[in-house]
């Protein structure tokens, strides 16, 4: 039978709140307004959630504990159903919350209906949602670490390696490559802090706020955030069940983390192609052209640029749907699950996408070092050569420009020019200066924390791995 058909035929008594109504609800209205088709996915924390509330209505006296064991077992054999795929989903029970009730009573009889006891859907459902988070942001937090350290091990490799770093996309200063990989590493060391910050919100327990006012039973909510592993029940019913700013919190963590990574695509992007031609990506992580045969593209890093508008378009979704909601629970919230669900699907694959390609990735060090010469990148490098040498900065920089000029008209970088023909612009120069022109010179020279050097950047592999264990 269809869902249509079913909800078709559903009577006002099927429904668990279809006391008060006379006329069975309208087949388009039952369609439009159920969730079952997305929220099913809630299924588990649903359960784990009626588990811990039954265990604790019977610690208080409201439960014996025969109903107890008896709604405990009937949970588990409705998860055992819904696991084996014999669960029939019905859209005219509306949502997860109801599906598995009506099949617990089912089960077990009369007692599946003592289950709702002291709670409703609109605190339940905020705390299905919290719990469903929460074991998802320990999954992402796994597989950020994974990709952090798999950065760590490319950037300690690629230490030494050194290429163009650029301003405005415009060659500027000499870098080493395991330096810029560092750069994306602190980028996501942020990430994960901005996560673990979020995971302290989202962990408090609404079970308790009931519809929006409490509940008339001696519930004991310390107890049932125990048995839940929540930090500590949330202090106030109307916000309990109103609020959904920990997944809004989230989005914008998810938001920002797909910023990164769009600007790490983009770098991937560029180097790849044939006019820099920096790294090789495993032919694992491109396909080719189904017309050009000579065709590999960055698929994966492209595809993942690409996902941060959904993401991004997620994050506005959930500030829209929360804005100037008056308190307490609305329908409205319903709307928060489809894109928190996308924005936690569409992360962790893009996060699984890296952390499997970054140690595959292999520069290419020759073209790097091409590309460093170029563009007159230890230009600044002179100016400073001059500054220790007595010259004040302003006219160091006009010396240097002079000889960048001379270079351009003879098509030869600084470190290519003979001492006689540097010394044109200023006297002070000496043999010493060619130390400083070359490449290597340049990027050991910015040897202090946080500078390009290769020492520094192995300091700053090891100080990151030290904190990534500990
Ligand atoms: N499916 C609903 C949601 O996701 C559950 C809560 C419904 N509560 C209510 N009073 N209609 O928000």
């Amino acid at each position: 039978m269809t869902d249509q058909k079913k909800s078709e035929q559903s009577t006002t008594s099927e429904k668990p709140w279809g006391g008060r109504f006379s006329e069975p609800t309208d087949a388009f209205v039952e369609r439009f307004t159920a969730s079952v088709g997305f929220d099913q996915r809630l299924y588990h924390h649903d359960i784990t959630g009626s588990i811990a509330h039954a265990t604790m209505l019977a610690s208080v006296g409201v439960l014996t504990d025969q109903e107890r064991d008896a709604i405990i077992e009937g949970l588990n054999g409705v998860k055992a159903d819904i696991e084996s795929g014999a669960f029939e989903w019905s859209v005219s029970l509306e949502d997860v919350h109801m599906n598995v009730e009506a099949r617990l009573t089912d089960r077990i009889g009369i007692t599946g209906k003592k289950l709702h006891t002291g709670r409703s859907r609109n605190d339940q459902v905020a705390t299905d949602i919290r719990l469903y988070l929460r074991d998802e942001i320990d999954v992402i937090a796994e597989e950020l670490t994974r990709l952090k350290a798999g950065l760590l091990d490319l950037a300690e490799r690629e230490a030494d390696t050194i290429m163009p770093g650029f301003t405005h996309l415009q060659t500027a200063q000499p870098v080493t490559f395991g330096h810029h990989l560092m750069a994306w590493y602190e980028m996501l060391v942020r990430d994960a802090d901005r996560l673990q910050d979020c995971r302290k919100r989202v962990n408090v327990m609404p079970l308790g706020a009931a519809a929006l006012a409490g509940t008339t039973y001696p519930i004991d909510r310390d107890m049932t955030a125990r048995l839940l592993g929540f930090d500590r029940p949330t202090e106030n019913s109307l916000d309990s069940v109103g609020d959904r700013d920990f997944a809004i919190e989230f989005c914008s963590f998810a938001s920002l983390l797909m910023t990164h990574l769009s600007r790490f695509s983009e770098e991937l992007v560029l180097w790849t192609s044939a006019q820099f031609d920096f790294i090789d990506l495993p032919d694992r992580f491109c396909t080719g052209s189904s017309i050009m045969p000579q065709k590999k593209n960055p698929d994966v890093p492209e595809l993942v640029r690409g996902k941060t508008g959904r993401v991004n378009g997620h994050l506005i979704s959930l500030l829209t749907l929360m804005k100037s909601q008056p308190l307490a629970y609305n329908k409205d919230n319903q709307e928060d699950k489809e894109p928190l669900f996308d924005t936690v699907d569409t992360i962790k694959g893009c996060l699984k996408a890296y952390a499997d390609m970054i140690p595959a990735i292999r520069s290419k060090a020759d073209n790097m070092r091409v590309a460093a010469k170029q563009g007159f990148s230890t230009a600044t490098d002179l100016a400073d050569y001059l500054v220790k040498k007595g010259v004040p900065f302003r006219d160091a920089h006009e010396i240097v420009g002079k000889s960048v000029a001379f270079g351009v008209a003879e098509g030869r970088d600084l470190s290519e020019m003979s001492l006689e023909e540097l010394r044109q612009f200023s006297d002070v120069i000496g043999e010493d200066v060619f130390d400083v022109l070359t490449l290597e010179g340049s990027v050991q020279a910015r040897n202090h924390l946080g500078g390009t050097a290769p020492e520094q950047v192995r300091a700053a592999v090891a100080r990151a791995r030290a904190r990534l264990a500990g």
